[in-house]
């Protein structure tokens, strides 16, 4: 997925026309699942551009640098390659990422960023989201800024029930260290793909910030990719730290 946070620096988002259309067909979706009773059969999924030390950015972040003081090596796979994205227009990548980078992109019906992958992303333009085509929720405790259009929620349980809704049948993806934790922490993550980057940063953005339970995670999918190792989780569930002790 879609974790390039600056697509409107890299000017790769759609044009405002074609976001308009497709939030319209996300609302009628969303629409259909509340008149028609459907339920939504979406999993919540998180994949992220991650350094082997564990950062999502370099240190200080910001919006003039969203990816932090060396952090630009996370999305050089987005580009190294020769095979374009059918999801993201100008995405050009090796075979092997493409692969993996398209069949989950491709599953993402609703994105969930967090306030600070918004605000680093200035704001996605007030009307667009990370993602061509699904539509963003924003999880934040503070009033979304002046003209914005999008979706805000104000806890973690709120945000994904309203992408759930908006993602129908597919999924919701995560953006953002602290919204994965939170995702965790009230059980509602269910995949976790660490697209893990060769490079040591030494501090910035951890990609799991802390959360109260150990979770094993069952291995889905490993892929070696030039510049890039695509490493696919499923979470089982959390059991309580100390387990192990109480057990020998
Ligand atoms: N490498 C990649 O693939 C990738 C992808 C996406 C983003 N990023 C980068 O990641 C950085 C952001 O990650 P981050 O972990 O620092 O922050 P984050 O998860 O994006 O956002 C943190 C903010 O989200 C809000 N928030 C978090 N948990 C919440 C909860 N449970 N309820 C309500 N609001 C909650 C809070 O905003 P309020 O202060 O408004 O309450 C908090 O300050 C950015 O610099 C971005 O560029 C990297």
């Amino acid at each position: 997925m879609i974790v390039v946070s600056s697509f409107k620096e890299l000017n790769l988002l759609p044009s405002g026309d074609d976001r308009d259309q497709d939030r319209s067909e996300d609302d009628d979706t969303e629409s259909a699942h509340l008149d028609g009773g459907v339920e939504p059969m979406s999993k919540v999924i998180t994949a992220l551009s991650t350094s082997v030390d564990g950062y999502i950015t370099g240190p200080d972040p910001s919006p003039e640098q969203a990816l932090g003081r060396g952090g630009k090596p996370l999305f050089d796979w987005y580009f190294d390659g020769d095979v374009p994205s059918q999801v993201f227009e100008g995405f050009r990548l090796s075979a092997e990422s493409a692969r993996v980078f398209d069949q989950v992109a491709g599953r993402v019906g609703a994105v969930i960023a967090s306030r600070r992958t918004y605000d680093h992303s200035n704001g996605f333009g007030g009307d667009g989201g990370p993602h061509p085509t699904a539509p963003l929720v924003v999880l934040s405790h503070r009033p979304p800024p002046p003209g914005a259009t999008q979706r805000f929620a104000a806890d973690i349980e709120e945000a994904v029930e309203i992408a759930s809704r908006l993602a129908g049948d597919r999924d919701v993806g995560l953006q953002g260290g602290q919204t994965t934790a939170a995702a965790i922490a009230a059980g509602l993550l269910q995949e976790v793909i660490v697209h893990q980057v060769p490079i040591l940063l030494g501090g910035g953005t951890p990609l799991f910030p802390q959360f109260p339970l150990a979770h094993e995670l069952s291995q889905v999918e490993v892929v070696a990719a030039p510049g890039v190792t695509h490493l696919h989780y499923a979470l089982t569930p959390a059991r309580p730290r100390g387990d192990e002790e109480r057990s020998q």
